[in-house]
């Protein structure tokens, strides 16, 4: 019997000989396909599953404590103890540099905002919380947003639509769809309501590290791109602005990314596993 070249100690033919001849297939078609490497094994799924279950849990303990009043760093400390009292690391943690376990971004915050003990969330506010778990060295990765009291109409349609579109991409994904499908369904229901979706960041592969190729971009044309097959494991994780689509870094931290226009921005983030018959959320 002839063991999987990948390391998984199980039977070639039951680990990566489907992988192997699909990519093959979509080659001789002409179509993008990922690496052997982008396909996890059932080994590794198993273990990225448990990663976003537990990730998941961290989410809900954020969810029974954030209002009105708390600091960004009262996140830090639930998202910090919380990972750890349920086996995991907190991944963002000393990540290139990053100085906390969670990005906490708020309003026209779109991504990678700093936990610190002066920023107070207030009536109004809308709050993504982007927790990273690492459980047995495996990596899950999601984002949900919060509302702090009373928010406008506009940032409930914000939320209500940026949930709406990964929700939608998720929906029409699975094997033999394509990489460029899921940009073009976000985008095209964020447009539909007047609003833009932000280019310079977007979803990736996950699972053996928090961030792996390919690039999951969340604009996109319907049928273009890699083929998605069975084993990829990916996050998509939309950025939508109210106004222009247009960002900028924060030049003091060099982490904090933020609409150019001073909109709002809501995000919402999975972690995705494309299945022999369609797709499973492991970041439930
Ligand atoms: N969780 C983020 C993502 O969805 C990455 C966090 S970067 C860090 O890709 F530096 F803040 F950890
Ligand atoms: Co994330
Ligand atoms: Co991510």
């Amino acid at each position: 019997m002839e063991l999987c070249s990948c390391g998984s100690g199980l039977p070639y033919e039951n680990c990566h000989k489907n992988a192997e001849e699909l990519i093959k297939k979509y080659k001789a078609q002409r179509q993008q396909t990922p690496t052997l490497k982008m396909i996890k094994n059932p080994v590794q799924i198993e273990g990225i599953r448990e990663a976003g279950r537990i990730n998941s849990l961290v989410l809900d303990a954020v969810s029974k404590m954030i209002r009105e009043g708390i600091t960004t760093e009262d996140i830090n400390r639930v998202v910090d103890s919380e990972t750890r009292k349920l086996g995991g690391i907190p991944a963002p943690l000393n990540y290139e540099g990053f100085p906390k376990s969670v990005c906490v971004s708020i309003n026209s915050q779109v991504c990678h905002g700093i936990p610190d003990n002066h920023t107070y969330l207030k009536k109004g506010d809308i709050v993504n919380v982007d927790c990273t778990t690492i459980v047995n060295g495996y990596f899950g990765d999601a984002s949900r947003m919060f509302t702090i009291g009373e928010i406008t109409p506009q940032a409930d349609r914000l939320i209500k639509v940026t949930r709406e579109s990964i929700a939608l991409a998720i929906s029409k994904i699975g094997p033999g769809a394509h990489l460029g499908d899921i940009g073009f369904y976000i985008n095209r229901l964020a447009v539909k309501n007047g609003f833009s979706v932000v280019r310079e960041v977007g979803g990736h592969g996950v699972g053996l590290a928090m961030h792996e190729d390919p690039f999951v971009a969340h604009v996109g044309d319907l049928g273009r791109g890699m083929v998605l097959l069975p084993g990829m494991v990916f996050t998509i994780e939309p950025m939508i602005n109210a106004g222009k689509r247009g960002v900028f870094v924060d030049a003091a931290n060099g982490w904090t990314i933020y609409t150019a226009d001073g909109s709002l921005s809501a995000q919402e983030e999975s972690t995705v596993l494309i299945t022999e018959t369609g797709v499973e959320i492991l970041s439930k």
